[in-house]
């Protein structure tokens, strides 16, 4: 029998970083690659038009989880996905980046005693006041194989006491993503977008930092107001977002002749649209690697960033509320330098040495 393999996606970013690692390994004969999907996000645009637009197959488990608290949300995974692994056991579990469905199947696995690989190891915002930062902690603590995206993750493994035999610098999984995409993103058409190529810029906020406190959002809604009277903007609302805007009465606020609003939208469609865009402002992890990876300028609306690579060696960079305009009027003015920079193994290749890590790993 195969080595049977879970790769557990729940959340919209899971979805762009298991699909690399599910067409390499799927291509082989050596293992059984199953996709767990734990249904955290579940509409058509959060979660659907992704497996259209990766080609990824109907998922193997949906566990259909939905939303909810973090706990309610951690322990429905849970319960859900150790059914699973008792009706077929993996010999090896693997969890991406680092959302609630992320933590939840790595404490099911190794409490079941299965071994447990973590893509995208390491990162570390040193912010535990994130979700996502105990999230990525606490997986990192229990799992056997730590791929790391960037040489400073794995630094923060070893400074942690992680063993130097299970980190491993594979790379960013992302850019692999792209690549496979590279030709159907060219051929995505923007008519339905009002502003003309490279002069607009394209916002996506959901961290609830940002989004979910009067007060802060309410600030970025008058902010990106100030933005828009020099640059148009396209901004592709979150459903969290959504919510909290329509709470606080502000999404009214946002009609404005340079305000072109979005739905959530697919993977091909956003590429296509970050590509043709002047500049990004978002508060995404993915996002901040997709434009130093393409070389657009990015503003972070964050205190901190788990990726400190796209600030140093990229074109992201962590931008205050109140200097926001500024900010994007010096870009709008030609002050970026940007060009794509060359960041390390970030060159689509990442699945391809993953699959070498576990055939070495498991001499299979
Ligand atoms: C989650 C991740 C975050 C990631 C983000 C990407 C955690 C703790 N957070 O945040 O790290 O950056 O996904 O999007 O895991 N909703 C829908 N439809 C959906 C999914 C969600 O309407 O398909 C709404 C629901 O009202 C839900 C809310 O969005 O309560 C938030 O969803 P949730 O998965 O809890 O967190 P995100 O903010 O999406």
């Amino acid at each position: 029998m195969s080595f049977n393999i879970h790769l557990i996606a729940g959340a919209r970013p899971n979805f762009m970083k298991i699909s690399p690692l599910w067409h390499v390994l799927s291509n082989g004969d050596w293992c059984q690659p199953k996709i767990v999907h734990t249904g955290q996000h579940y509409d058509v645009e959060m979660s659907d038009s992704f497996f259209e637009d990766l080609a990824l197959p109907k998922p193997h488990f949906a566990l259909g989880v939905g939303s909810g608290t973090h706990a309610e949300q951690t322990a429905r995974v849970m319960i859900a996905y150790e059914k699973v692994c008792m009706s077929d056991p993996p010999d090896l579990v693997i969890v991406v980046g680092d959302v609630n469905s992320t933590i939840a199947a790595a404490l099911v696995a190794k409490k079941l005693g299965c071994p447990l690989a973590h893509l995208e190891a390491g990162l570390r915002s040193y912010d535990r006041s994130m979700a996502e930062e105990i999230n990525r902690l606490a997986t990192d603590a229990i799992s056997d194989i730590l791929w790391t995206p960037s040489r400073d993750a794995s630094e923060n493994l070893r400074r942690e006491g992680v063993s130097a035999e299970k980190i491993e610098f594979v790379g960013n999984i992302m850019i692999d993503s792209f690549e496979m995409q590279r030709d159907a993103i060219k051929k995505v058409t923007l008519d339905h977008i009002k502003f003309s190529k490279k002069s607009f810029g394209v916002v996506t906020l959901h961290r609830p930092s940002n989004v979910d406190m009067h007060d802060r959002l309410q600030a970025i809604v008058l902010n990106l107001l100030k933005v828009a009277k020099s640059l148009p903007l396209v901004f592709s609302v979150h459903p969290r977002t959504r919510a909290s805007l329509d709470r606080f009465k502000l999404f009214p606020k946002l009609k404005h002749r340079n305000i072109h609003i979005l739905e959530p939208m697919s993977y091909r469609a956003f590429m296509a649209l970050v590509q043709n865009s002047l500049l990004l402002i978002t508060d995404s992890g993915g996002i901040q690697e997709e434009t130093s990876y393409l070389g657009i300028p990015c503003l972070t609306l964050r205190k901190n960033t788990e990726r400190p690579v796209t600030v140093t060696e990229g074109t992201n960079q962590l931008v205050k509320l109140d200097f926001l305009s500024q900010q994007v009027s010096k870009i709008v003015h030609g002050a970026s330098n940007c060009g794509a920079p060359v960041i390390d193994l970030w060159d689509g290749k990442t699945a391809e040495r993953i699959a070498q890590s576990l055939r070495k790993r498991f001499d299979i």
